[in-house]
């Protein structure tokens, strides 16, 4: 470890402080796995795995990197500590293949799929996570007339009970087979109730949530009916450590818990006192490795779009790269660039407005429909405003990382303007790789604006006037002060990288495999840890 960290580490009791890069919570990570880790199975559960096999034409097996940031946000974890990582399969080869050892840096991961029914996977994933989670979370419903709890509704809900049961079961299967002590992490908003069944079957395990997503105030889980709500509160609350991306969601979920259990919460010490167990809720904000995804653009893949799309001479471009998710406010932005154009005309013919949009989640209705008026309002702003030879917008719905990376690589402009995004790593992502000090316009309401707020320029993802001015801006603006903005963007992300989101988290849970003591509290007689927040600032 370097010697930066070792002191770091040492002055502070684990937590970093001062300036620490990417390689500097490498190493602290390195040397948790071989101290306090060392005898620690981590157990690893999220819907989407690290990898999704294919059947060739020709009959051989392909193996193809999931989608999504969580894989290379684990990576480190798993590449220093002796890993099973549980999913849903996503293929035909992944539901036959049932387990697989597939090598990480030094060691092996050994990769479970969970034997799900498809219809139940079917409800579980289209309708419960993705029609009602995910619209409630992000504060998209439209309450006149969604959601809905009707039959199928609570049929869907008792298939998300047992996908989250099958998870749990094949857990602690993992769990019990294994010689070294479990460390159990459960990742994100489609495996609420895995910690539930889980504490029933594993009452002394370490289990650790975390939502990637937003966390809004109680007022909007009063979306969901009682019994549901209560399992998912009652869920989370069996865990050891409860994860978010930012201090806000931390509160607002502290609110959640007060409102429907009426458990006592230390908000100050980010603590519920949960029947029989103390749960510390926490916010680690995710990042990217900024060092690789710099490598990355550099890569022949890159550079290969780059060379098709004739980026290196093209004129000025507005970029997006975004799921076509209801979330990500697409219509607005192509609204917003319709107004804007005729704002300035003189701006038509220079100006390109590149869509990298992803088609996402075809299996929801709600997704369905909003990609078919994606594409209208791309058609209507082409039509209105195409000239001989130019085009105002270019849309791909095809997912590309290297096609991502190549066209962010020249933005002028970044869009980032979803309506509610719990982290958004394009905002992470782009500054590190643009090279021409383009201007990030980020949503107010997104979690990276906590970061990001002094080096972007900051937008309502609402106001169409408000972002066609900052199309405006942040095309005029001086170049010194671009680059002012896109250095102190930079400096952050690589302050804050993955490794350190990595680091955090297993710092605390290192701690809650300590033994426990029982002591009496400032909360009435509970099993404590040593090193809670609360007996920390006590002395
Ligand atoms: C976004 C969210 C993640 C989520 C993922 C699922 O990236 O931030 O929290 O896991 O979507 O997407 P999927 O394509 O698997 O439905």
């Amino acid at each position: 470890m370097s010697s930066k960290a070792t002191n770091a580490m040492n002055a502070t009791g684990g937590r970093h402080s001062g300036e620490w890069g990417s390689a500097d919570y490498r190493d602290a990570i390195q040397a948790l796995c071989l101290g306090g880790l060392k005898d620690v199975n981590l157990i690893l559960a999220s819907n989407r795995g690290p990898v999704e096999f294919r059947k060739s034409a020709s009959g051989s097996l392909r193996q193809q990197r999931g989608q999504g940031g969580l894989v290379t946000a684990l990576s480190s974890m798993v590449e220093c500590m002796d890993t099973t990582w549980i999913a849903a399969p996503f293929t035909e080869a992944d539901a036959k293949m049932g387990e697989v050892t597939l090598p990480m840096g030094n060691r092996n991961l050994s990769l479970a799929f969970v034997d799900v029914d498809p219809e139940d996977y079917r409800r579980f994933y289209d309708e419960i996570s993705n029609a009602h989670l995910w619209f409630l979370q992000h504060g998209i419903s439209h309450a006149p007339e969604h959601p809905e709890f009707d039959d199928e509704a609570w049929r869907s809900w008792e298939s998300y009970r047992r996908v989250n049961l099958r998870f749990a079961q094949a857990i602690a299967r993992k769990a019990r087979q294994s010689t070294k002590r479990p460390l159990i992490m459960v990742h994100d908003y489609h495996l609420y109730l895995v910690p539930l069944f889980l504490r029933q079957i594993l009452p002394d395990a370490v289990i650790h949530h975390f939502t990637h997503i937003c966390w809004p105030g109680p007022d909007l889980w009063w979306q969901l009916p009682a019994v549901m709500r209560q399992d998912v509160m009652t869920s989370l609350t069996s865990c050891d450590v409860v994860g978010f991306h930012t201090p806000r969601y931390t509160r607002n979920f502290l609110n959640t818990v007060t409102e429907v259990l009426g458990y006592p919460v230390d908000p100050g010490a980010g603590l519920v006192e949960a029947p029989g167990r103390r749960v510390w809720v926490r916010d680690y904000p995710i990042s990217i490795d900024p060092d690789g995804i710099q490598r990355f653009a550099e890569s022949p893949a890159v550079r290969a779009v780059e060379a098709e799309l004739g980026l290196e001479s093209s004129g000025l471009n507005i970029v997006q790269v975004a799921r076509t998710d209801p979330s990500k406010n697409l219509l607005r932005s192509l609204k917003a660039l319709d107004l804007f154009l005729q704002r300035q005309p003189n701006r038509r013919g220079t100006v390109k407005f590149w869509g990298i949009l992803p088609a996402s989640r075809q299996g929801s209705e709600p997704y369905r429909s909003y990609l078919d008026q994606i594409w209208e309002g791309v058609q209507a702003v082409n039509r209105r405003h195409a000239r001989p030879g130019w085009e105002p917008v270019t849309v791909f719905l095809e997912n590309s990382y290297p096609r991502a990376i190549a066209v962010m690589k020249h933005y002028d402009i970044l869009l980032v303007n979803s309506l509610a995004d719990g982290m958004n790593l394009v905002a992470k992502e782009g500054p590190m790789v643009n090279l021409r000090d383009g201007v990030l316009l980020l949503s107010e309401t997104v979690g990276a604006a906590d970061e990001l707020k002094d080096g972007a320029l900051l937008i309502n993802p609402y106001d169409l006037h408000g972002m066609a001015d900052a199309f405006e801006n942040g095309l005029a603006m001086e170049p010194r002060e671009k680059r002012r903005k896109l250095t102190l963007l930079q400096g952050s992300i690589q302050a804050n990288p993955v490794h350190r989101w990595v680091y955090e988290q297993l710092l605390d849970l290192e701690a809650r495999l300590q033994p426990r003591i029982r002591v009496s509290s400032f909360f009435p007689a509970t099993e404590i840890h040593p090193t809670d927040p609360d007996v920390r600032k006590r002395g």
